[in-house]
């Protein structure tokens, strides 16, 4: 069985003050759920405060984004050197990054290859926006981001990355995607385009998360489909309870009490 992996991604939320301060409030609950593999992503300036409250504890800890160089004169940039050992995980081709930054599949590519080379579980996003989907192309968007992230990557490496399924107009709208719509894309359309790049065994084996709108009234939904391995949570994951409540009613859905 894919372990269910739930992610906060804090986005351009929190100072560093705040941020420890929201990692405190939600520590001890986190660490009572060892069921579900837990991340948090804040902004880079807390990654190492952060990486020093979570010492000793199995939570672990994110990156929002990535170069893919090692070093050099790309000025304002983090590269994966400088997030290992500091970080496990790294968000790669958030939408908010493919539409405000200029993003392309094949910068996502890149930045895959780097992370795996470096040791870090890449997060990568995918998800069409409003107008692909009113006019029938979702899947045809999914298959070509997925087809474009993984390209040059063979199968044992993509076991590592997570991929998580993040509708544009899902997120910060309020208007999640239902269960099934999410469960559509991910065991049909994505895990169908993995299996077709790789074989059964490898698409079944990569978790996939849903992202968009996702709260804790609505997180059973999403878990209660086997093909939803857990949630990339945004505006939600800024509130301690909240979040926590989420990884708790996530394990009690995938593992039952
Ligand atoms: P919201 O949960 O705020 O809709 O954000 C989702 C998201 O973009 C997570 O990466």
């Amino acid at each position: 069985m894919r372990t269910p992996i739930i992610a906060g991604n804090w986005k351009m939320h929190t100072t560093v003050e705040e941020a420890m301060e929201l990692v405190r409030a939600m520590l001890d609950g986190l660490q009572a759920v060892p069921q579900v593999e837990r991340v948090l992503c804040p902004p880079f300036v807390s990654l190492y405060p952060v990486a020093g409250l979570l010492k000793g504890t199995d939570i672990g800890l994110g990156a929002q984004n990535m170069h893919w160089e090692e070093k050099g004169a790309f000025t304002g940039e983090i590269s994966p050197l400088m997030l290992k050992g500091l970080c496990q995980y790294v968000i790669i081709g958030h939408s908010e990054r493919r539409t405000y930054f200029g993003e392309t599949d094949e910068g996502v590519n890149r930045k895959v290859k780097a992370a795996l080379a470096h040791g870090l579980t890449p997060i990568v996003c995918v998800g069409e926006n409003l107008a692909q989907n009113e006019a029938g192309e979702t899947d045809a968007v999914v298959s070509g981001q997925v087809r474009a992230a993984f390209a040059g990557i063979d199968a044992a490496s993509a076991r590592r990355i997570v991929i998580a399924y993040e509708p544009v107009w899902a997120i910060g709208t309020g208007r999640a995607a239902t269960g099934e719509q999410a469960s559509r894309v991910i065991g049909g359309v994505i895990r169908g385009t993995l299996a077709e790049l790789y074989d059964a065994g490898t698409a079944q084996a990569i978790r996939v998360q849903y992202g968009g709108s996702t709260n804790a009234k609505n997180i059973r939904e999403f878990m209660a489909y086997p093909d939803i391995d857990g949630a990339l949570v945004g505006g939600a994951s800024l509130k301690a309870d909240e979040f926590v409540e989420m990884v708790r009613l996530a394990a009690k859905v995938k593992f039952g009490a």
